[in-house]
């Protein structure tokens, strides 16, 4: 094989390679898509919370416009889950649709500690937010670990 054959064919494998790990959503509304940039747009708000605190950068007004925005984006995604949204891209596991119960519990858990953390923010005191924060943060795993595909 000449040096530029290998070259083309080592090119072709990156291509499909990154093409295969990302299935369009091709459904009309875009369900599975829409709930994943919803709980990226979550995540967006939470992260930097969590970054504050593990770096002693805590900046009292940011943290609560952070906390503000998580609780107004967290009823974004559920809407979308609906009954035959199990389809290729989500990463959701068929246990949201087989243990919807459990699932909206794992939602509710999820809602009632971002309330907790907004709270918490509101007194503006760092050392009492480390705990809202990660019992918030356990809510998302927790859901994850039996709804999200890893
Ligand atoms: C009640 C369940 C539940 C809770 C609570 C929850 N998630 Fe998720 N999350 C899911 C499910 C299910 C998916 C997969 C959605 C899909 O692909 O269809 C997901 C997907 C995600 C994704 C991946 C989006 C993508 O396409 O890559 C991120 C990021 C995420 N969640 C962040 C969070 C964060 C951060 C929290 C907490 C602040 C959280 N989630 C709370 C169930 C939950």
């Amino acid at each position: 094989m000449r040096p530029s054959q290998l070259v083309s064919l080592l090119l072709m494998t990156a291509v499909l390679g990154a093409c295969s790990g990302e299935v369009e959503d091709t459904r009309p509304g875009q369900p599975v898509k829409t709930r994943q940039t919803a709980f990226k747009e979550i995540l967006r708000s939470f992260e930097p919370m969590g970054v504050m605190l593990r770096t002693n950068s805590y900046n009292a007004d940011k943290f609560l416009a952070l906390a503000t925005d998580v609780v107004a984006k967290r009823d974004a995604p559920w809407g979308h889950f609906g009954a035959d949204t199990n389809y290729p891209p989500t990463k959701a596991t068929a246990e949201v649709w087989q243990q919807p119960e459990k699932f909206e519990q794992a939602r509710l858990a999820f809602i009632a500690a971002t309330d907790t953390l907004l709270m918490a923010a509101q007194t503006k005191d760092s050392k009492q937010l480390e705990a809202p924060y990660k019992a918030a943060y356990e809510t998302c795993q927790d859901c994850h670990k039996t709804f999200k595909k890893r």
